[in-house]
């Protein structure tokens, strides 16, 4: 897909201050610093587009990018950035889920796994409870500049198995360096794909 235009919309911690005029919209979640605001820039090649920093807890809003006039990116905090306090997360934890229950436009989630590390608790448990909420989601391993093929294989590998302990069938996955520009040409087909068949729906 071509990226034409790519604009900043709003930011806001509110679900009824979001954009109501009903486009649908992909979202970036996951743990602070795992690269969600430095994907959207690399999807949209704009670098300044949306705010990334090398310390964690850099996005603290719902932040909507109007993309070629017809779909919104959205770039959301991390969740359980330890340093933020109890009382900070809980804050953005509620921004998040106020967004992930209230959200109908939100047509696709992509949870993003830093693919250095082992499996997280914080993040299998949020992908379990995507799978009781029924919101459609799909997994995009960042950061695959910083590790061998063959280690990246073996950390996918050790993922996978450990998903499917709970998950009958595996959610689509992509591998992204927004560094080495890589995975762009996949996630935007996925978007493409996905809003070619919301326009055959209505
Ligand atoms: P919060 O807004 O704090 O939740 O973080 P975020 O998930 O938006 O992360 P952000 O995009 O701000 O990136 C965090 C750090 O990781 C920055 O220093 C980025 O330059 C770096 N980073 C992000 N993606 C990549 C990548 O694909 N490769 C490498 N090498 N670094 C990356
Ligand atoms: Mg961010």
């Amino acid at each position: 897909m071509n990226i034409k235009k790519a604009e900043f919309v709003i930011s806001n911690t509110q679900v009824d201050k979001c954009p109501q005029d009903g486009k649908p919209e992909y979202a970036f979640i996951g743990r602070s610093n795992v690269g969600k605001s430095s994907l959207i820039n690399m999807l949209t090649a704009k670098k300044g587009l949306a705010m990334t920093s090398s310390t964690p807890g850099k996005t603290q809003l719902i932040n909507h990018f109007l993309i070629n006039d017809e779909w919104y990116l959205v770039d959301l905090p991390g969740y359980g950035y330890a340093q933020r306090g109890k009382k900070g997360r809980e804050q953005i934890q509620q921004i998040i889920d106020h967004y992930l229950d209230e959200r109908e436009e939100l047509t696709c989630l992509f949870v993003l796994l830093d693919c250095r590390h082992e499996p997280q608790k914080i993040d299998l448990e949020f992908i379990d409870q995507l799978g009781e909420s029924g919101i459609p989601f799909a997994i995009i391993f960042t950061k695959i500049d910083k590790i061998s093929t063959s280690r990246l294989k073996e950390n996918v590998t050790v993922y996978t198995q450990k998903l499917l302990e709970n998950w009958e069938e595996l959610p689509l996955v992509f591998y992204t360096s927004s560094e080495h520009k890589k995975g762009r040409d996949e996630v935007l087909n996925y978007i493409e794909e996905i809003n070619e068949s919301l326009k055959i729906k209505y």
